[in-house]
């Protein structure tokens, strides 16, 4: 089997090509109206669309899939190849050291709980960890404990680090925020944390799917992602990092594939850990999951050009749009350069009243709510003048279009201006149509 492991291109600022194809692209949905029209996915920070590509090299796999690590057969040494070369891709993607452990997980609060049950507790007093209460859950709750600092802004880092008793230091900073899309100053941080021994790790979630990420360009130590995310929708994201940490510390699940010997003495159980990735990836691999990342990551590395000038035009036109409808307060949090992700709050509105809208009369979909970041959005709105705890994110990705955005701008000023048209009502804390005469797919017809 050849294994061609194309090299990761750094954005080189060539004219931009055709951006990859998702799947999903044509679909259409039901308006409450019994109109039907096509999908405005405006959700890509909470999941992004399959990428063809992906799609087609899962297609590919399938009749090749078969147990990883475990079986003698010729499907198995094919599925076990597929899933090593999926480390060394993944590796590749976020320029990590050869050195470093790629281990699998199931996304990136996975990675990021499986790092946070890694960390030394050498010396007595264990690994002290600084964070930005702003980040989203996932990186905020894995780190429990005295050794715990909560910090708002970089501005307190170098404090905060200071106040750290001797020991391990950990410093947890997030590529591009949940709430607004900002990049965060990684490489600063990072600076920062260096100056006082400390490792850093960078959760990419929202920032991989939008541009490449270098962990020795930014001198990181651990980068976690989401494969859903990511344009790779099957259930695998991945912790890629400093191996030592990993070696040392407990399996994060005890099982079958995380061993090298078991064996029975005097009626106890002698286990011999793996040392290697797979001392975390106990059960059976997901190997889809990991070929459906590693394609994303080799296919996302080939286009970053268009990828980059695609969504930098969408979301231009789409802060512009929003500009100019009545009412409408952006959230901002650090300024500067984001990913095509807008949160906000529009005076007198229920977000989830406006979101049920946008669904039910104008096929478009957007996130309302917290984004899992409850304390960052909250301190968002409050800083914007808004009230309600509540807001809307609109998120760009490979999906979205200069329609999509257009369609969104439209019909927020519509709702602001004249309310929905049809009549809505709370089931369960989410608005919906009452009633609600939209059609399910056939996939649902059965339950
Ligand atoms: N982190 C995902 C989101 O923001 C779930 O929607």
């Amino acid at each position: 089997m050849t294994l061609a492991i194309p090299h990761v291109r750094p954005v080189s600022g060539g004219l931009p090509g055709p951006i990859p194809p998702v799947v999903g692209a044509r679909l259409t949905v039901p308006l409450v109206d019994g109109r039907r029209v096509p999908y405005a996915n405006l959700d890509h920070a909470a999941s992004a669309p399959c990428l063809a590509a992906v799609r087609d090299a899962v297609d590919e796999l399938l009749p090749w899939y078969a147990s990883v690590h475990r079986g003698a057969g010729l499907a198995s040494q094919v599925s076990t190849k597929v899933y090593e070369r999926a480390r060394e891709v993944v590796r590749r993607f976020v320029g990590a050291r050869r050195t470093d452990a790629v281990v699998f997980t199931r996304n990136t609060t996975d990675a990021l709980n499986l790092l946070a049950r890694a960390l030394p507790r050498t010396g007595g007093t264990g690994t002290s960890v600084v964070r930005f209460d702003t980040d989203h859950h996932a990186a905020l709750l894995p780190w429990r404990g005295p050794l715990v600092r909560h910090i708002s802004s970089v501005g307190s880092l170098d404090r905060a680090l200071q106040d750290c008793p001797t020991g391990p230091r950990l410093v947890v900073v997030t590529g591009a925020s949940n709430v607004t899309g900002e990049l965060w100053p990684v490489a600063d941080v990072a600076a920062i944390a260096r100056h006082h021994g400390a490792r850093i790790v960078l959760d990419a979630a929202q920032l991989a799917p939008h541009r490449p990420v270098d962990v020795r360009a930014l001198d990181v130590d651990y980068v976690v992602l989401s494969g859903h995310k990511l344009y790779a929708p099957f259930g695998a994201g991945a912790l890629v990092g400093r191996a030592d940490w990993l070696r040392a510390a407990d399996p994060y699940l005890a099982g079958g594939g995380a061993t090298s010997l078991v064996a029975d003495r005097d009626s106890r159980l002698a286990v011999s850990w793996s040392t290697g990735p797979e001392r975390h990836e106990a059960g059976t691999p997901n190997v889809v999951g990991a070929h459906a990342l590693a394609v994303a990551c080799e296919t996302l590395g080939r286009h970053w050009d268009a990828i980059i000038a695609h969504e930098r035009a969408l979301l231009t036109r789409l802060r512009a749009g929003l500009a100019g409808v009545p009412g409408l307060r952006e959230l901002s949090l650090l300024g500067g350069d984001r990913v095509g992700v807008v949160s906000f709050a529009v005076d007198g509105q229920d977000p989830g009243l406006l979101a049920a809208a946008l669904s039910a009369e104008h096929g478009i979909g957007v996130r309302d709510g917290a984004f899992c970041a409850h304390i960052a959005t909250r301190r968002l709105l409050a800083s914007a003048g808004a009230t309600g705890t509540r807001a809307l994110r609109a998120s760009l990705g490979l999906g979205s279009t200069a329609e999509h955005v257009d369609r969104l701008v439209g019909a927020l000023r519509s709702l602001v201006t004249h309310g929905p048209a049809a009549d809505y009502e709370q089931v369960d804390g989410r608005w919906t149509p009452a009633p609600d005469p939209r059609p399910l797919p056939p996939l649902l017809a059965a339950l």
